[in-house]
């Protein structure tokens, strides 16, 4: 493999503690398997406020696309909360998104055999499970204009934001769905609010034109408030579902939690080829967030950040059989009795620091190589 430079953004909370554990991962990967990683780490988030005073700089923002791929952790915590809107760790992550215009977001929701008592479902309802979430993530009502804050009297404000699809941002999403779905089950299920919104009667209507260059994909409509209800009644009914960016995001975080293990799930943000690093712009970051409360002691689960790394193996690196190890090596430890704090159960065999976990799944690769 020739050399690829992945920038490493561990953002804020533990964010820090699950990266150093990829970091380990990448440098055993690159002698174990003639990887050739070169790790740059920046800032983003609270953290890049707290040093520069903005959540992005445009020093970072020229890093990435420098990058073959980017792996980031997670931003937000407490003591950015007061701030004004613009200047929040939050806005570092979506003008990320924004600049390379990442819009294809993957959310898998995969329930691990070993795991699938700490589902709050009914172990039948979720035994198994293994669905994609692919959520529009670079238009929609994140960044429709117009959007703000504003008097209209002396006593009434007036906040608003704009949900605007044009039908080329529709047609680009939905052939990733109908694409994703030629590669699994050929079931493809697209969520919007089309009864009620116009702009997702443009979705449904742009989905339907292009589900016509894939025929043998079995297209179903659903509206969102009924999806999520379907969801938690019978999630295995979905595979592939292709949504919009705010529903993707509610809809995400339910599916999510089916699994019982918000700490254990990746994701993916994929752009359009470019051709200075001969690859899609992408970004791997963990589903979770920074989970502020339990940051620096070392207790967080690194999984999830450590299956992103897998999703970047494979997704922008063409490294399946990598992938497929690493998962193998992550449901041996789970299937050994090994657990993080936010996993554990009674029946478990150790509870793992953040650190131990990692150094675990090293191990076990190196028995799998
Ligand atoms: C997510 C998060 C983000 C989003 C926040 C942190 C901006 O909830 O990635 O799902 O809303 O997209
Ligand atoms: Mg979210």
């Amino acid at each position: 493999m020739s050399q690829k430079k992945i920038l490493l953004l561990p953002g804020d909370g533990i964010g820090h503690e699950i990266s150093k554990e990829v970091e380990k991962l990448i440098e055993w990967f690159n002698i174990n398997h003639s990887l050739n990683f070169e790790i740059n780490k920046a800032s983003i988030g609270g953290e890049s406020i707290d040093k520069y005073d903005e959540p992005l700089t445009d020093k970072v923002l020229s890093e990435a696309f420098d990058s073959d791929a980017i792996l980031l952790g997670a931003v937000g915590g407490p003591k950015w909360e007061g701030l004004p809107f613009e200047q929040r760790p939050e806005r570092g992550l979506l003008k990320i998104r924004k600049e390379l215009d990442l819009f294809a977001n993957f959310r898998p929701a995969i329930v691990f055999d070993s795991l699938k008592g700490s589902s709050s479902l009914k172990e039948e309802i979720i035994n198994g499970l293994d669905i994609m979430i692919i959520r529009e993530l670079t238009s929609g009502i994140y960044f429709g204009e117009p959007r703000g804050i504003e008097s209209i009297s002396d006593k009434v404000k007036k906040g608003y934001n704009t949900l605007v699809y044009t039908s080329d941002q529709i047609e680009r999403i939905a052939k990733v769905g109908f694409e994703t779905s030629m590669k699994r089950s050929k079931k493809l299920c697209s969520v919007d609010k089309a009864n009620v919104l116009e702009s997702t009667e443009l979705w449904r209507e742009v989905v339907v034109e292009t589900s016509k260059s894939f025929p043998e994909v079995e297209l179903s409509h659903m509206y969102v408030d009924n999806a999520s209800m379907q969801l938690v009644r019978d999630p295995k009914q979905f595979d592939v579902i292709v949504t919009t960016n705010m529903f993707g995001d509610i809809l995400s975080d339910c599916a999510s939690m089916l699994t019982g293990s918000l700490g254990m799930l990746p994701s993916a943000s994929l752009g359009k080829f470019d051709k200075k690093i001969n690859n899609r712009r992408a970004m791997y970051e963990p589903v979770h967030g920074s989970a502020p409360d339990i940051a620096g002691k070392n207790i967080a689960n690194p999984l999830a950040m450590i299956q992103s790394l897998g999703m970047m193996l494979e997704y922008s690196f063409n490294e399946t059989n990598l992938c497929v190890t690493l998962k193998k090596a992550i449901s041996n430890i789970l299937n050994q009795g090994y657990r993080t704090k936010d996993i554990a159960t009674d029946k478990c065999k150790r509870i793992l620091s953040t650190s131990d976990m990692g150094d675990a799944i090293i191990n076990e690769l190196g028995k799998l190589k």
